[in-house]
């Protein structure tokens, strides 16, 4: 599909070896990915040749960094199929993106008033609600998940009332994988008039994304989950729902003007961006998208449901563990989440580390789907394009090493795969 070992070398990270002998195996992916030389160059290049701030200055330097910034505005727009650059707003993350919508969106609301969101979300698309919510007297519900991991599109059909104002859902899940039916989820809030923010976080590193044809209103992912530098978010949106909402945050560059008694707010996408924003990060975050476009977005979706098929055969030999998400890979390409009852999870983790094998345990900033799993805490392996078969090889023996020290052969009777309700 592609040249997996030539894509390796552009990542410096990947030769690291890890306690002694052990080369790194990073199955951390959903937490965020690596970088590949040409971004890591790019940050390096921007300061050492055209550093300087955006939108203010005359000068030649000024200018250069001006039209760099807008170049990955410009790219962002294309990535995502958005209408127009003003409709592309930078943040510092995904979450920030959320927490801007919570406020300004969140600002038209009135009491009695309600937000859906999913059991599956992360902490960034259930909080930011909370806040609003102890602001304004609102309520939120949660559209519930079924027993095969998916989101319950009938109940969110049957939540769904003349009060409900916005729907937040995530499109790919960070601890389950799955993908969610978005236009599904659009003709579903669009004909009860409600707006649909999309938490793309997992799924724009991993999948060809079109906004307009995916029916929502707002859509949010951050640059780091796709070998971007950390401290870069998009939020696109709907123009004329930008240009409704309130700003978010006052000072420079998010006015027009400013008088002794008060303010008038700049144009989009400007509006969004009060302050200095990160220009070396969103400059270096072109070259992300640039290397990504140039393995091919549908490479990377088509290898990673490859790899993680061949994860799960191999992850299913340890019928002790409980496996969490969608039985169809296509449905859920690119993560596996597992735990088992006797073991903590941050043991497994722990000890499979020290093989060099990376993975992230814990409650995956996703407490309330803990709880509707019934776990306090799972594992999660997440894939990404320059991971490969002989890693996940080493992952599973690792596995192995850590469920035997845990003599965890024993406890295949605490645990079901099956869906509760299944014939046994
Ligand atoms: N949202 C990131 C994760 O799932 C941090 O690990």
């Amino acid at each position: 599909m592609f040249d997996i070992e030539k894509i390796r070398k552009d990542f410096p990270i990947l030769k690291r070896i890890i306690w002694g002998d052990k080369k790194l195996v990073y199955f951390d992916n959903a937490a965020t990915t690596q970088k590949p030389s040409v971004v890591i160059n790019a940050l390096v290049d921007y300061y050492e040749n055209i550093n300087a701030n955006i939108h203010r200055g005359v000068h030649k330097l000024a200018e250069e960094s001006t039209i760099a910034y807008e170049n990955v505005r410009l790219k962002v727009r294309k990535l995502l199929n958005a209408d127009s650059n003003t409709e592309i707003i930078f943040t510092r993350n995904a979450t920030e993106s959320l927490n801007l919508l919570s406020y300004t969106l969140g600002e038209s609301l009135n009491e009695g008033d309600e937000i859906l969101i999913s059991e599956m979300e992360h902490h960034s698309n259930i909080v930011p609600w909370f806040i609003l919510k102890n602001r304004k007297n609102i309520s939120i519900k949660f559209i519930p998940i079924t027993d095969k991991y998916e989101l319950d599109y009938e109940a969110l059909s049957s939540l769904v009332t003349k009060k409900t104002k916005i729907i937040s859902v995530t499109h790919k899940s960070n601890v389950l994988g799955t993908v969610n039916d978005i236009k599904k989820i659009s003709d579903i809030a669009h004909s009860a008039g409600a707006v649909l923010i999309v938490d793309a976080a997992q799924s724009v590193p991993h999948m060809r994304i079109n906004f307009n044809e995916m029916g929502c209103d707002f859509i949010v992912f951050s640059a780091h989950k796709m070998c971007g530098p950390t401290g870069v978010g998009v939020l696109a949106g709907k123009k004329d729902l930008l240009e409704k909402m309130p700003p978010f945050m006052g000072g420079g560059e998010m006015i027009r003007k400013v008088t002794f008694d008060d303010f008038t707010v700049n144009d989009l996408p400007w509006k969004y961006e009060a302050g200095t924003p990160n220009i070396a990060d969103v400059i270096a975050f072109e070259k992300a998208i640039d290397y990504i476009q140039s393995i091919g977005i549908q490479n990377i979706y088509d290898y990673e449901c490859e790899l993680t098929s061949y994860a799960l055969d191999s992850i299913k030999q340890f019928d002790f563990l409980k496996l969490y998400g969608p039985e169809n890979v296509k449905n859920r390409a690119g993560i596996i989440t597992f735990s088992n009852p006797v073991v903590h999870p941050h043991d497994i983790a722990t000890i499979i580390d020290q093989y060099g094998v990376a993975i992230r345990a814990g409650h995956h900033c996703a407490q309330p789907l803990m709880k509707k799993l019934g776990v306090q805490a799972t594992c999660r392996a997440s894939f990404y394009f320059y991971n490969t078969k002989q890693e996940v090889d080493i992952f599973i023996n690792a596995l192995k090493s850590a469920f035997d020290y845990f003599a965890l052969g024993a406890c295949k009777d605490l645990v079901s795969n099956e869906p509760k309700g299944a014939k046994r």
